[in-house]
């Protein structure tokens, strides 16, 4: 620890008491690396404030004394954002103290959270209330509602809801000065120029730290269904969904994966069992729910449009019989992630393509990667409806994966990322750019976007206090041709 880091410690020890700060080794140790076990940092010291005037002061010095702060929620991030730089320039700044949910009225359909506040904590303060808060993903039970902000979280509610965007209706943060900017309030129109709650969203902690924010709830559900069919293609399954939204608005997750994940899940997650009898190329989970207790029960309404389906679009389909089933369909979605890294070395890409291409996309650009790199195996699942799936690229069987991610991995993803490009996609759809795209966001990015995305770092954060080397740096990055 530098003198400056030292003195910084300290002080917030003196002033903010034992809870505030530690630089005990083995309490640090876990959160060095991300989740996938891709990145690691050093941090000499894990700052842990316990209100906003408290982020507010931490910011201040670390401005003053020049220390750079890393912010970090549940630490689930998938690109690398929360995990510090290997130097140990850097603080690590938890918000998981700060976890109250400080309103939530079922009259205004708005909860106020704090920071650290997890997700699933929300969820069910929602639900108590009779109402939902709309946004899950497997990570539920360690994700806070600043990190699902400050990525600008997607999951699987967003084909109904949107993305985290359109869920914050007020954001309450602390810039990197160390000033207090209170955009909390929920106001439906407010035309004050700048929209800083908008530009904080996303901006993977590199603007500001997210002290709290006002989320809209959405009401509770009378009834829910959950189908899991069988087909043949994802250009079938997206023709599925577009059948079904003709026949209902009541369809809230489409999600897909083909039967090699699905087998992944099974072979790597106990009490995982396959829905179908047989197995199919490909498998979508779908989700049916209504909030109005008189409107036909959602379990009828999929058997009733799933039906003629079975003629031609699906090969098999079954509704879940019970909660219970159907929470176990939903786990195996939610498992994903999980068989995945369990599964070996893979590179993983968060994509997106115009809807309607995606199928494409799956089926040629899979097989494109597998001719290119023999011998690994290429995989895309999720997030269909929304034109937003992951596409992993397996590594051969028997590499070193250290020497092959360091070797192959930049040059698969390179293709990858340029087949997206050409296809006129994104490189990050939902898990933002954090350290791992960071350079492949400069190499593809125009000047335009990377000029714009620069200017507003270097005016909000023109000493780079806020997780430096995340999202953009300050200086042209040296990637660009
Ligand atoms: P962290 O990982 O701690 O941080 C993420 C980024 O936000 C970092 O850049 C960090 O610096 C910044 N940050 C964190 N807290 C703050 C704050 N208070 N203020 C400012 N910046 C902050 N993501 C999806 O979008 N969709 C999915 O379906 C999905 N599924 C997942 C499933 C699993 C099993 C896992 C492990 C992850 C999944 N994720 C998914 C990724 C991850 O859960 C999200 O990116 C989530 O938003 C991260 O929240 P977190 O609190 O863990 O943030
Ligand atoms: C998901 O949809 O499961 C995630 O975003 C996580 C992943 O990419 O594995
Ligand atoms: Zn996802």
């Amino acid at each position: 620890m530098t003198p400056v880091q030292n003195q910084l410690v300290e002080t917030v020890l003196q002033r903010f008491g034992p809870k505030a700060a530690t630089t005990d080794a083995e309490a640090i140790a876990p959160w060095l690396s991300d989740w996938r076990g891709r990145c690691h940092g050093e941090a000499p010291a894990l700052l842990s404030p316990g209100s906003t005037e408290e982020v507010a002061a931490i910011v201040g010095l670390a401005a003053e004394a020049g220390v750079p702060l890393v912010p970090q929620g549940g630490n689930t991030g998938m690109v690398g954002g929360a995990t510090p730089p290997a130097d140990g320039s850097a603080l690590l700044v938890s918000l998981r103290r700060m976890n109250r949910i400080r309103a939530l009225s079922p009259v205004s359909n708005l909860a106020v959270a704090e920071g650290g506040v997890i997700l699933a904590d929300l969820r069910a303060a929602a639900e108590d209330a009779g109402r939902r808060f709309p946004m899950d993903l497997g990570a539920r039970g360690s994700a806070t509602i600043g990190g699902l902000v400050s990525t600008n979280a997607g999951g699987t509610q967003v084909l109904r809801f949107g993305t985290m965007r359109s869920l914050v209706a007020g954001v309450e943060a602390v810039l990197p000065d160390g000033s207090i900017h209170n955009g909390i309030a929920a106001l439906k129109k407010d035309n004050r120029g700048y929209d800083l709650n908008q530009l904080l969203i996303g901006a993977e902690g590199t603007l500001g730290i997210v002290t709290a924010a006002t989320l809209r709830l959405v009401p509770g559900i009378a009834a829910r269904a959950v189908a899991w069919v069988g087909v043949e293609s994802p250009a079938k399954a997206l023709d599925l969904l577009r059948m079904l939204e003709g026949g209902t608005n009541a369809v809230e997750s489409f999600e897909i994966l083909p039967e090699k994940t699905l087998e992944l899940v099974l072979r790597h997650v106990p009490g995982t069992r396959r829905p179908l009898a047989t197995a199919h190329d490909w498998h979508v989970l779908i989700e049916a729910v209504t909030t109005d207790p008189a409107a036909e029960a959602p379990a009828a309404l999929l058997e009733r449009l799933l039906a003629p389906a079975l003629a031609g679009l699906a090969g098999d389909a079954v509704i879940a019989a019970s909660e219970a089933q159907a929470e176990d369909f939903w786990r195996i979605r939610h498992s994903i992630s999980e068989a995945e890294r369990a599964g070996g070395p893979a590179l993983q890409h968060d994509i997106s393509v115009p809807v309607e291409d995606m199928p494409r996309f799956m089926v040629e650009g899979g097989a494109e990667v597998e001719a290119r790199f023999p011998g690994t195996e290429a995989v895309a699942y999720g997030h269909l409806g929304d034109g937003n799936v992951h596409f992993h690229v397996r590594a051969p069987r028997g590499v070193d994966p250290q020497a092959w991610y360091a070797e192959d991995g930049p040059r698969i993803s390179r293709h990858v990322h340029d087949m997206v490009v050409a296809a006129g996609g994104s490189i990050s759809a939902e898990h933002g750019i954090g350290q791992m795209k960071r350079d492949e966001l400069a190499r593809l990015s125009a000047p335009s976007r990377m000029t714009a995305l620069r200017a507003i770092k270097a005016a909000l954060d023109p000493h780079n206090i806020l997780n430096p080397g995340k999202l953009v740096t300050l200086a042209p990055d040296a990637a660009r041709p």
